[in-house]
């Protein structure tokens, strides 16, 4: 999933690539680089690490040129280091690559019979090496590009330019996302529509399997048997900002901040708080004739879906199967006419995700899908797009994301509920009122930043970490857990409290601390019970409850974090708030890249 851009212009096109890459670094940091060519020459400079590296070794050693190709890598094959950053060279042809090359150590093995040498470790020089072949063969650029695709197995998006001619880009797609740009007298090529927002808001989106020529002035677009095809070209809504930080001193801790604002959007989107209703946003199926429902996302937005089937069953009795998308799109789940799909994608360009999509599709179930990029290849394979209106989201660590997706599930439960004939419509009336609280609380919780900061300081000295809830707060546990190993790099596990005693509680000792997320509710005495099996084993408690909780919960803590108490249907949004608040200053006071940390990328593209 790393970031790939092209650029056919008239000025010079390194600084306006590395402007472009600012705007794709969410895709991946391992490294960077970008080439041009130059009175004839092709250039290059490169760069491990981040895209500031980069900068840095273009202002000293500057490279020229109306045309050129650039990228921002997540390192799947090889380490990330200058050598397998790209772009990489082949004699007359430079590539750069986004995906996996699946067939790439039988292509590299018959590429060194024939005496082609590799620098590097990566999948991505087989194709330089492929198309530079076809080339000393005697075909066009043109043609011995299309000959190397059709060599291909894998996931690809590539943009790839040749050493003697100035006036060619080519770019193809198989599965990661590409869209060609159209400016005045020059193109783009990128691996999203906001990467090119600076240059041109008129895009092109390739489709898999497209490949296209691009000049300064006409570009044609053709299936891999090389017929021409026709895509529409369209104007993007993407928006050409670098969202700054603000006040904050991180991209992660303005998003958290943001909330009350985002959740208050998206909840308006989907509800009319005069009416007291749900919207009747168009869907391709009817709530009222479902038998089943079936979600499946990854990471956050996995969990965000595991959240919402307590909602849809509890108030709706409608059924819901979720899954992991890595492991449904394997799974070969039978589909019948009563069932309809649901997606959850921040990004909308989740490889796994994408292909669960396209396999509901192939089952002929209706989708719909929740995502944050209505543009996103997610939003346009679906057939409604449900948007999150939480803004761009730059940390890596999904935050308003997280509390958008809930605030669009909670509402979509509550339309189901009614469609369904299970909430009357006073009884709906009062659950939407009760979700039009949550930015109120958000906001509320968002004072206790302080006394967070305080427990996250004992929370930065351990190494290992419980979450625990019950209901809608079980995968809440999992999900406090996930932020924070994932930018504290503490090991974390969620925990559905009741399964404590099932293996879990081995753990437990005076250096586990366990984070028990119990606002007051119809089972909190359950999780008093289990907070005791953990306190008898002298594990150290951080309970985040509300003023009720808190005074009825009859166990020793060593911290209590405690909430508003608020209507239950709302906990799972508002509770998300302290535990990511929680992660963030532990792994402040830890001193990791909160924003970029280590190994991840903010869309995964790959499989
Ligand atoms: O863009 P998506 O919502 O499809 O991304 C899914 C996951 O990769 C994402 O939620 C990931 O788990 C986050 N980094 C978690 O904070």
């Amino acid at each position: 999933m790393c970031g790939i851009v092209g650029i056919v212009g008239h000025s010079p096109v390194a600084p306006l690539i590395v402007d472009a890459l600012k705007r794709l670094e969410y895709r991946g940091y391992d490294s960077a680089g970008v080439a041009t060519i130059e009175h004839g020459e092709l250039g290059r400079r490169r760069a491990e690490g981040k895209l500031v590296n980069l900068e840095h070794r273009l202002g000293d050693q500057p490279l020229g040129g109306l045309i050129g190709i650039g990228h921002t890598r997540w390192a799947t094959h090889g380490v990330p280091n200058e050598t397998n950053a790209h772009p990489h060279f082949s004699r007359d042809v430079a590539i750069v690559h986004n995906g996996i090359i699946e067939n790439f150590a039988e292509l590299r093995d018959e590429l060194s019979a024939d005496g082609y040498e590799f620098a590097s470790e990566t999948d991505t020089e087989v194709v330089a090496h492929l198309i530079a072949r076809e080339l000393a063969k005697g075909a066009t650029p043109v043609k011995a590009a299309h000959k190397a695709l059709a060599r291909l197995e894998g996931a690809f998006a590539l943009a790839i330019m040749f050493r003697g001619d100035e006036d060619l880009l080519i770019g193809a797609r198989n599965g990661p996302p590409l869209a060609v740009g159209h400016g005045d007298g020059e193109m783009f090529l990128g691996s999203d529509a906001i990467a090119l927002a600076p240059f041109t808001d008129s895009i092109t989106y390739l489709e898999d399997g497209d490949w296209v020529v691009i000049r300064r002035k006409e570009m044609s677009i053709f299936d891999m048997a090389g017929n021409p095809v026709e895509r529409r070209r369209q104007k993007s809504v993407g928006t050409s900002y670098l969202v700054d930080k603000g006040n904050h001193r991180h991209f992660m801790q303005k998003e958290i901040f943001e909330q009350p604002e985002v959740i208050s959007h998206t909840l308006s989107n989907y509800l009319d708080f005069t009416k007291g209703t749900a919207r009747q946003i168009d869907l391709p199926f009817d709530f009222a004739s479902l038998d089943r429902l079936t979600i499946s996302a990854c990471g956050t937005a996995y969990l965000a879906g595991l959240i919402s089937k307590y909602w849809f069953e509890r108030l709706a009795r409608l059924p819901v199967d979720i899954d992991i998308a890595s492991e449904f799109r394997y799974r070969e789940v039978p589909m019948s006419p009563r069932m309809a799909a649901m997606f959850i994608s921040q990004s909308g360009e989740t490889a796994d995700t994408l292909a669960s999509l396209r396999y509901c599709r192939g089952e002929g179930v209706p989708i719909a899908s929740i995502v944050n990029v209505p543009e996103s290849t997610i939003g346009r394979e679906s057939d409604a797009v449900l948007p999150t209106l939480a803004g761009p989201e730059i940390g890596v660590a999904s935050t308003k994301a997280f509390t958008c997706q809930l605030s669009a599930l909670a509402s979509l439960a509550v339309r189901a509920a009614h469609a369904r004939g299970h909430v009357s419509a006073e009884q709906g009336k009062k659950l939407v009122r009760e979700l039009s609280e949550a930015p109120r609380f958000a906001s509320q919780v968002l004072r206790l930043d302080e006394q967070i900061e305080k427990v996250a300081r004992d929370l930065s000295q351990v190494h290992h970490v419980l979450y625990l809830g019950r209901d809608t707060n079980f995968p809440l546990a999992m999900e406090g857990a996930l932020k924070l190993k994932e930018i504290s790099y503490i090991h974390a596990e969620g925990y559905a409290a009741g399964e404590l005693k099932h293996g879990p509680i081995a753990l437990i000792d005076e250096n586990m601390p366990v984070i028990v997320i119990a606002p007051y509710d119809r089972i909190f005495e359950k999780t008093v019970s289990n907070m005791q099996e953990v306190a008898a084993r002298g594990g150290r408690i951080i309970l985040i409850t509300d003023q009720r909780g808190a005074e009825r919960a009859t166990v020793k803590t060593m911290d209590t974090i405690v909430l508003p108490d608020m209507p239950e249907i709302i906990t799972p949004i508002v509770y998300a708030l302290p535990i990511q608040m929680l992660a963030y200053h532990t792994a402040v006071h830890m001193g990791t890249d909160v924003d970029q940390p280590r190994n991840l990328a903010k869309s995964v593209t790959v499989e």
